[in-house]
């Protein structure tokens, strides 16, 4: 099938001539096998074609002919490439650039027509067939992932040409294949019909950058099969049944399973739950092949309005997965991919959306292996569309239905044997329309065993589950409550947020927020963070690029950059707090009656992985500890237990309890110890404080001394606290924008970030009223306010000591009508040097209003360099909350309250004007910010703002600083 080639581009061109017509042809393409589960085999050959290949890069696809695929082409001249590779990533950008967009296509919506400027590489390989490589049955040629379009030759003979850039292809090649060498020749064009469907919010990344693969087919080899492994939770049993193309036999030994393909046993077996991953070893041999399985039995139904899988409602505590890495792009190894999977289980994480293709095959294993519940999701997006309000979407227009179809197909053959697997998703924000109703008929029909998702279809007429992205707090309360109204098929449905928490930049806040809701609301099923990893390209000069870096006429800046770990994987705040919100196991605490509450919030597995721990600490220092005997609670069930009692300590600080659940034993995810979960609670209130104010300001000079202090008299600005000298504490209202006060464009509701820089929150003046010199206090007034605003805040500063300490009050009084909430409140003050930082409060890690669940109290050291959060584009980061004291810089500052505290080697106004890590150097000052408070972070990136509880109001306040020295 093939549209009539527009006549722009019928016309004779200045490169000469017409485009290869199948580049533009929306069918999928020709010559390959059809798909079929993808295998290693234990006994077939197999060679790897990976490695270092010749490469050519065109700017069209005909600048140059196809001769090169001819034998004996001397290829002598050419440069190279390694495969699986994206060819923009490599040669120091001699073959062009990584292109961002996120919803725009970078070129002319004229379906199914792409550029004239098509960069189009040509790659060979040639390869020694190994002398030994058996000379009965047949060959298969597998590409597992080439963007976005690939012409292909062996020996010079065409195999065909095909599309779909990260779904396997497999061609016939035992008859073209020779012994010693062979020349396999592939032409890859970065746009072609297929680009249409493939406009997912990542780089634009050209290249065969998944493996490629020489497969032995000896006859009588397995050809394709399906594993069906049923569990049925009322008897405990599993039904195995493997059809097969070829018939064969299947063995289990564990399970004394040995049966002929196509026939079904049933047998007691343990089931197989991302918490519980059990896997039974099996083969499956033909005549001409062994071919490892690995059976995991596990049921999933549509039941009582609720995903059950084993009998049971299952709540995700997903995550969107690209596949990315800083260097490489979308080609992972195995190692990368596994320490996803890794960091993912140690983060409490239970579920994983491929967003928005099929990953890497190995991934799946490692989802099978280590346990997590995956939603699959094809190789599709079409969301330029909405531009012309959907005008044109391929998925609403039956030419291209038989690419859809070859999508679906693709990843459902080659993904069907995987356990992990519980939906298939039809693809991404792809609008509505007749292919993918018929995506989702074949689906259903070719695997009833699993549940098919698509965000999309808001009516639900083609899915089993009601999904959305970044509802809003309310509107999911709504939903779990059904009174949301909706066709009737979707009211029948559970609910989950296929994205929602939109981790771009600090943030996201408001998580647990959702998790409550979730685990409130039965129809509520979940949800998966947006997204895994920040697409950030590693980059000579700016540490990390990302849109626009590479000079690309249209792009989407950072919103690439929206993950929970760092493009290095480093987990950010947003995983650390990810990870305590959806915790399997809830400890709760009464610490006056000392009195520990646990309950198990897992759906499947019982407490008796995990060890518990109580630990009381003393000022943050923990004074006993000892374990505490859980029973092994089933899912949903509580338990109170005792805590031991309280230790006596004589001196008399701020105690508080610790409960800790540990891994009792080493598990293939984390080694014995590694903390699951914890909970902290008050066994008496903080001493705040205190001391008589008996030292009185005394003039000499041009200054003012009090107890260890002096000051400006004509200004009233602190100079020193004893030998530390100072660049004085004044009122401080602005932070760096965060990705989220900032807010998406699209957002219809207020986007704070924008008022308070309209307002002027970010040029404060500063104006001195009065400095009193009174008995017992300095004092001094000022007005803070914007330019051109009548907007103000009244501030005074008072300042007492008792000969040793010295004592700063700030008191603000909002005038004028503030229709704003304010970023922060607190003092800035400069420390002329300041390296190690000791506090008692909140920590290891940075926390906001809405981002503090995983704040622990207690004692932590850090320096001022690690205390910062290295977001890829530079904004407010590091808060410790809830901090007692402070000691950094020879000074010791404790709170009355408590508060948040921030240093940093640059000035606010300079990380505000940063775009990359790299444009912030260390000045000779270290800021500090003391805040009173702290406006929420919210999801707005991409999501709601932050809930009204968490907003910083401007409303009169009141609070007290101690400083003393240290040294
Ligand atoms: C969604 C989309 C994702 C990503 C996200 C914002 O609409 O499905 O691919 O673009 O928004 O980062």
């Amino acid at each position: 099938m093939s549209f009539r080639t527009s006549p722009k581009l019928s016309a004779p061109l200045e490169q000469g001539g017409p485009p290869a017509e199948y580049v533009e042809d929306v069918s999928p393409g020709s010559g390959a096998l059809p798909p079929r589960a993808w295998y290693a085999s234990s006994d077939a050959r197999s060679l790897s074609l990976n490695g270092s290949w010749r490469f050519r890069l065109s700017a069209t696809i005909d600048a140059e002919d196809d001769s090169f695929a001819e034998e004996g082409y001397e290829a002598g001249g050419w440069a190279e490439v390694t495969v699986p590779g994206h060819w923009v990533l490599q040669g120091d950008g001699a073959f062009g650039s990584p292109i961002y967009t996120n919803h725009l296509y970078p070129f002319p919506v004229d379906p199914p027509h792409v550029p004239t400027e098509n960069p189009t590489g040509d790659h060979l390989r040639a390869f020694d067939l190994p002398s030994d490589w058996p000379s009965d049955g047949g060959a298969v040629l597998r590409f597992d992932g080439v963007e976005s379009c690939a012409r292909v030759w062996l020996n010079g003979t065409e195999l065909g040409e095909f599309k779909g850039s990260r779904l396997p292809h497999e061609f016939a090649v035992g008859h073209l294949l020779k012994p010693g060498e062979n020349v396999l020749a592939v032409r890859v064009h970065q746009w072609s019909a297929g680009s249409y469907l493939e406009d997912q919010d990542q780089w634009w990344l050209p290249g065969i950058f998944r493996d490629v693969t020489l497969l032995h087919r000896p006859a009588g080899s397995v050809g394709d099969f399906f594993v069906h492994a049923s569990y049925d939770h009322t008897t405990g049993e599993g039904t195995l049944r493997v059809d097969s193309d070829v018939d064969g036999r299947v063995t289990v030994p564990a399970l004394d399973i040995d049966v002929a393909t196509g026939e079904s046993v049933t047998v007691a077996v343990e089931p197989w739950t991302a918490e519980t991953p059990r896997l039974y070893d099996g083969v499956l041999a033909t005549e001409g092949e062994r071919v490892p399985l690995r059976i995991g039995f596990r049921t999933v139904v549509l039941e009582d309005g609720l995903i059950k899988v084993n009998g049971r409602a299952v709540l995700f505590k997903g995550v969107n997965r690209h596949e990315w890495h800083p260097e490489q792009g979308r080609a992972l190894d195995l190692e990368t991919m596994r320490e996803d999977v890794l960091l993912m289980k140690r983060h409490n994480l239970n579920a994983v959306r491929t967003s928005h293709y099929p990953p890497h095959p190995a991934f799946l294993d490692l989802c099978d292996e280590y346990g997590l519940w995956v939603i699959d999701e094809c190789d599709l997006e079409t969301h330029g569309f909405t531009e012309q309000d959907w005008r044109d979407n391929p998925v609403d227009d039956d030419r291209w239905t038989p690419a859809l179809l070859d999508r679906a197909a693709r990843m459902v053959e080659r993904d069907k044997n995987h356990p992990s697997i519980v939906f298939w998703s039809l693809g991404n924000e792809a609008g509505t329309g007749r292919g993918l109703t018929a995506m989702a008929e074949w689906i259903h029909d070719r695997d009833p065993d699993r549940l098919v998702h698509y965000e999309g279809d808001w009516n639900c007429r083609d899915t089993d589950v009601y999904s959305r992205m970044y509802a809003f707090h309310d509107e999911v309360d709504k939903i779990g409550q059904r009174l949301d109204g909706g066709t009737h098929k979707r009211r029948e449905l559970p609910f989950i947020q296929c994205e929602y928490g939109h981790a771009m930049g600090n943030g996201p806040g408001g998580l647990a927020d959702y998790q409550e809701l979730f685990e409130k609301y039965e129809r509520l099923q979940g949800g998966f963070i947006w997204e895994w990893i920040d697409h950030g390209v590693k980059h000579p000069e700016l540490g990390y690029a990302y849109g626009g870096d590479f000079g690309e006429e249209l792009h989407d800046g950072n919103f690439v950059c929206d993950g929970l770990v760092f493009p290095d994987r480093t987990p950010s705040p947003g995983l650390v707090e990810y990870k305590k919100v959806i915790e399997p196991v809830h400890i709760e605490g009464d610490g006056a009656n000392g009195i520990v509450r646990i309950t198990n919030k897992q759906d499947f597995a019982d407490l008796s992985a995990l060890a518990f721990e109580w630990s009381c600490q003393v000022d943050g220092e923990t004074v006993e500890s000892g374990s505490l005997s859980v029973p092994a609670l089933a899912p949903g069930e509580s338990a109170e237990v005792k805590l031991p009692e309280p230790p006596v300590d004589g001196r008399g600080g701020e105690r508080q309890w610790t409960v800790r659940a540990l891994l009792a034993d080493d598990t293939l995810w984390a080694a014995k110890d590694h903390v699951v979960a914890w909970g902290q609670f008050a066994a008496g209130a903080r001493p705040l404080p205190s001391f008589p104010a008996t030292d009185r300001p005394v003039r000499d000079g041009d200054r003012f001394t009090l107890g260890p202090a002096a000051f400006d008299a004509r200004t009233g600005a602190l100079l020193s606290i004893g030998d530390v000298e100072v660049s004085a504490p004044r009122l401080d209202v602005w932070r760096a924008p965060t990705d989220n006060d900032d807010g998406a464009e699209w957002q219809t509701d207020t986007r704070y970030g924008m008022l308070w820089r309209t307002l002027g929150l970010h040029r404060m003046r500063h104006r001195l009223v009065a400095v009193e010199a009174g008995d017992d206090a300095l004092t001094v007034r000022t007005r803070v306010a914007p330019a051109a605003r009548e907007v103000g805040l009244d501030t005074v500063y008072r300042w007492t000591s008792d000969g040793e300490r010295l004592k700063l009050t700030v008191s603000v009084t909002p005038e004028g009508d503030w229709t704003v909430p304010l970023p922060r409140l607190g003092v800035r003050f400069g420390l002329p040097e300041a390296d190690g930082v000791e506090w008692f409060g909140g920590g290891p890690g940075e926390a906001y209003p809405d981002t503090r669940t995983a704040s622990m109290v207690g004692r932590w050291q850090s320096t001022v360099d690690r205390l910062q959060t290295p977001y890829l584009r530079p904004q407010e980061n590091g808060a410790r909350a809830d901090v007692r004291w402070v000691e950094l810089g020879g000074l010791r500052i404790e709170g009355d309250p408590e508060f948040w505290f921030t240093a940093r080697r640059w000035t606010t106004e300079q990380l505000d004007a940063a775009r990359h890590r790299t444009d912030l150097t260390p000045g000779d000052t270290v800021w500090v910010n003391l805040d009173h408070g702290q406006h929420g972070i919210g999801s707005q990136s991409c999501g709601p703002g932050p809930l009204p509880q968490y907003f910083l109001k401007a409303e009169p306040a009141e609070f007290a600083f101690v400083f003393s020295t240290t040294r």
